[in-house]
This record gives C-alpha cells, structure tokens and sequence, in this order.
C-alpha cells in the first residue's frame, strides 16, 4: 500500500511517502535543532509548537512533489517520545484518516528505527528484513543490541544509564559546542588523536547484564578531563585547540568500542545473516568504520541505513507502518493512543 509516514515523537518534524513496495519518493525532515539550541536539549512546549506549524507545511510540500490522492495507509509514530509532540502528529495523522477514508497504523519510533537500515534513498524498493539480523539501534534515547527473528524482534542488551548519542549531547554541552552535540564532536574528532586519552571500561556487576552498556561513567571522565585541562568551556568554540580535538577523538573511539564489544559475543549466540545499526548515532563517522571493518574481517553482511535516515525521519515510520499493515494490523484513526514511554519491549515487526 503507498503510504503517507508522519513523525514527531521529538525534535524533527518529518513527513515521508513510500510506494507499496517500500521506494522512498518523498522524505521531508524539518529540524528544530535551532530552536532548541538556546537550551542545550529539546524544550517540549517548544517542540510541540513548533509540530504544528511544521506539519501542514511539510505535508503541503509532499503534495507539491508526489501524489498524495493515491495513498492507501497512513503511519504515525504513537510512541515513545514527548506526549505534547505526539499527540500533533497523532491526532493530525486520525484527523487526516478520517477525513480521506484512509486506514491508520500506529507505529512504536524504535521499530522505525529498526527497520530503517533496510529502505534506501535512490527510488528502489526496501530490502526485505533478512530472517535473522541483529540490530544496533542507538539514539539520544536508546542503546540496545536487538534480535530480528523471522519478524519477531526482542532486546539482546540495554544501557544501565546513558544512551550513547546522550552523552555526546552533554560532552558537546559541556565543552560549549552546541547542541545536538553528536554531529559537531563528530566532525572535530576526525581531527584528534584517538589513542591520546583511555578511559576505564564500566564494571557491571550483576552477570546478568554482561553484556549491557553504561555510558555514564565515561561521560564523567571525559568532561573531567576536559576541565582538568582548561576546557569547560572552550574559550572559543569554533576554533577547538588541539587537545580539545583529541580528547573528542579520544572519548569518541570509546563510544565505538563499547557499542561493539558486545557484538562478537551476541553473533556468536544468534548467528545472524545480518548486523544492522541504525539511530542519530548510526550517523557516526568512527562507528560506521569500524562496523564496516568489523564486517569484513568476519565476513558478516553489515548493513547501514544512508546517513539521512538514521536521525528521526518518517520513511523509517511508513515503512514500520507498511509492514504493520501487511500483518493485518490496523488501528482505529478515532481512538489512536500515544504513549511517552518505552513499553515496547519487543515484538511483532514484519
Ligand atoms: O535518532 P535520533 O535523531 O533521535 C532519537 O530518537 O533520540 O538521534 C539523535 C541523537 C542525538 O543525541 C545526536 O547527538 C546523535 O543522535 N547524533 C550523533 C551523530 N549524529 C546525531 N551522535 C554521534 N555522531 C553523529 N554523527
Ligand atoms: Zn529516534
């Protein structure tokens, strides 16, 4: 079914179409981040505001560059995310299925951003799910390994604390580089050196959550050491010194290497036919290498989202919602819910 996507579980309003067999023929993201940036994170009432403003004009957009009369199915992200900004998209999305005739499907962001590794942006249609994969899905929110078995996903792992794109957010925010903080320490890090600072691995006592993540530590260390060394915050931003470039690099490597520590281990207990990622943090320069080499010196297909669609976008949305529908799984355009917090603890994708 040719499907309208609309997002605004947080941050960036986002309208999508896909054809029935998952092409992306129009992707339409309105960030906030300016907005936003005053406040070194996302002001609710501010974003919800700003949803309303920007939903009708990106949907006036999509109509100007594809045709809209042809859509069968709408998706929408129900949640998780800030109630305010979801109820826009929600109620916009009902109002919009009711008015047209037109079923609605409900869709968790997380399963968006799970299948997003598998739609692409050059007009072909979306990759089927493999039968087995394992996906990284990391964001400002999230950090978790999960298993996608024959369209049934579950978490392998979570973070005990922060999520990984948090803690770029509140390093960047504490070196006074802005927010959000992962693209710009992205960009500096490229210029660090790597090896100039180690940081001590988490301690995770509980032999249960072996394999899970804890960010917060690291988090710790890196501003520590950014205040040890004279840059809380940097005199001027944009023209970082040098240590401020290699402590980025530095803190930046250890993101990557404690994302990846787990995977071995994880694929060698599920054999998956595919390692995904997906997420902000997916848009990660250092994280992508090091995936990708990680690939071949296993020989495991890794697949990538294109770096447009790792942040928020609703191609992720209408394609979740496309495989929703394809299940027979529809919902009421009256009574569709949003819910702010992660009760989705796995389920049904495909
Ligand atoms: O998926 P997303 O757009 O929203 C959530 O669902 O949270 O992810 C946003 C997060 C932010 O924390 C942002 O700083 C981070 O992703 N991010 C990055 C990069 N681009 C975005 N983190 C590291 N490197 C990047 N290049
Ligand atoms: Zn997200």
């Amino acid at each position: 079914m040719k499907t309208l996507g609309i997002e605004t579980s947080c941050d960036e309003t986002a309208v999508a179409v896909l054809e029935a067999d998952g092409a992306v023929a129009v992707n339409l993201v309105s960030s906030q981040a300016a907005a936003h940036a005053p406040y070194l994170g996302v002001v609710p009432e501010l974003a919800a505001r700003h949803h309303l403003e920007a939903l009708p004009r990106l949907l006036a957009e999509a109509h100007r560059r594809a045709d809209l009369d042809s859509v069968e199915l709408l998706a929408v992200t129900r949640g998780p995310g800030l109630i305010g900004s979801l109820l826009v998209g929600t109620c916009f999305a009902g109002a919009y299925a009711w008015a047209r005739g037109l079923p609605v499907v409900g869709v968790d962001h997380l399963e968006g951003h799970l299948v997003s590794p598998f739609i692409s942006l050059d007009g072909t249609p979306a990759r089927p799910i493999p039968e087995r994969a394992i996906t990284l899905v990391v964001s400002g929110g999230h950090s978790s390994y999960f298993l996608l078995d024959h369209g049934v996903s579950r978490p392998l792992n979570r973070t005990r604390d922060d999520a990984a794109g948090e803690v770029f957010d509140k390093v960047a925010a504490a070196l006074g580089l802005g927010y959000p903080g992962g693209p710009v320490v992205d960009r500096l890090a490229e210029e660090g050196d790597p090896g100039r600072h180690s940081f001590t691995p988490p301690r995770i006592k509980d032999p249960a959550g072996a394999l899970d993540f804890s960010f917060s530590g690291l988090k710790t260390m890196a501003i520590r050491t950014a205040q040890e060394g004279g840059l809380v915050p940097l005199p001027d931003p944009a023209a970082p010194p040098q240590e401020a470039l290699d402590l980025l690099a530095s803190f930046r490597r250890t993101v990557a290497d404690w994302l990846l520590q787990p995977l071995d281990e994880l694929v060698a207990r599920h054999r998956p036919q595919v390692v995904a990622a997906s997420g902000g943090v997916a848009a990660n320069r250092e994280l992508r290498r090091r995936l990708a080499a990680w690939g071949e010196a296993t020989g495991v297909e890794v697949v990538l989202p294109p770096v447009a669609l790792t942040t928020d976008n609703a191609a992720m949305i209408a394609r979740a919602g496309q495989l929703r529908a394809l299940g027979g799984e529809l919902d009421d355009p009256r009574s569709l819910r949003a819910y702010p917090r992660a009760t989705w603890k796995g389920s049904k994708v495909v």
